[in-house]
């Protein structure tokens, strides 16, 4: 059994799996509808809890159709409408949830609550996205990517803006997938301390420039995300703006990373703020084509959690 967790916690050997085998169920699927199964039914029999406790439309809505298409069943539970949201413990949810179901996906706000749920569980558990880290959406972003590009390996990655919970992600997986990542944004938002200390540890080059246009020269692939995450105040939403205007993505600094560079937001987007429509529907953006890989990338992410 193993549980999803976070992308510097998950073996590299395992991480290239689930990418290899998220691309091959991707080509076996095409020209199918979006609603036919497989041909493989790997989870045949098996129930799957998708556990939500912020909003989401591409989580829940890809997890649950990549269950159908394997063949399992899935149950998508509110944290509010669950007595986990009235006082009953995570780690007595834990173990009530894994008389009944298979396997456990959730999103919450705190890190300690997905820890303690994979604590306690006895079957995995998968990271859905926390205030701190979202390695579903980067595994989504690396298929993305190679499928456009060929190997990420030895690539330059710029994030510009937040540093929040998914360019998290993006830092482990700089060292778990062999590229660099340049972070540009203002110095009180920069990534964790610990997750770029952990990323240099790990062999990864991470550079911070404050300067977005130097930050994306050279740039292979842009990336960007919301201003104002779910897990922020919306008090602080204009100061924050205030802060990250100069690190919006537009036509002017895409021009300043290689030619062929591609765009990459994993959505919602808030047009004209951190990404211009130009960008966003311009010839480097593959932000739809992300939104579809969460799909077959936790197809094969709850294969190898369950091991089938
Ligand atoms: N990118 C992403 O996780 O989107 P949702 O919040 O819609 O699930
Ligand atoms: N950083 C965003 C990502 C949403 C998918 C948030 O946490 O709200």
């Amino acid at each position: 059994m193993n549980h999803f967790l976070d992308i510097h916690k998950t073996d590299p050997a395992a991480l290239r799996g689930i990418i290899d085998n998220a691309a091959a169920m991707k080509t076996a699927r095409a020209g199918r509808t979006r609603g036919a199964s497989d041909d493989e039914l790997p989870l045949a029999g098996r129930m799957v809890a998708l556990i939500f406790e912020k909003p989401s439309t591409r989580t829940r809505v890809s997890f649950d159709v990549g269950v159908r298409q394997m063949g399992g069943q899935s149950m998508l539970l509110s944290g509010t409408e669950m007595q986990l949201g009235h006082g009953e413990t995570i780690a007595d949810t834990a173990r009530v949830l894994s008389r009944y179901v298979d396997l456990i996906m959730i999103r919450t706000f705190d890190e300690s609550v997905l820890i303690e749920m994979a604590d306690y569980a006895d079957v995995p558990v998968i990271n859905g996205l926390t205030d701190r880290t979202h390695p579903c959406q980067i595994m989504a972003d690396i298929l993305t990517y190679e499928e456009h590009r060929g190997p990420i390996k030895g690539k330059k990655v710029v994030w510009s803006g937040d540093g929040n919970n998914v360019c998290a992600s993006f830092l482990h997986a700089a060292a778990q997938f062999g590229f660099d990542l340049t972070f540009t944004g203002p110095v009180q938002l920069e990534p964790e301390q610990e997750f770029i200390g952990l990323a240099r540890k790990a062999g990864a080059r991470i550079t911070v420039e404050r300067d977005p246009h130097k930050a994306v020269a050279g740039a292979d692939l842009v990336v960007t995300d919301t201003w104002v995450s779910m897990h922020d105040s919306q008090s602080a939403k204009e100061r924050r703006h205030n802060m990250l205007r100069p690190y919006q993505v537009n036509e002017a600094l895409m021009a300043s990373a290689k030619p062929d560079a591609l765009f990459m937001h994993c959505l919602p987007a808030h047009r004209e703020e951190e990404v211009t429509s130009a960008v966003m529907d311009g010839p480097g953006s593959v932000v739809f084509d992300e939104a579809e890989n969460r799909l077959h990338a936790q197809k094969a992410i709850m294969r190898w959690c369950l091991g089938v």
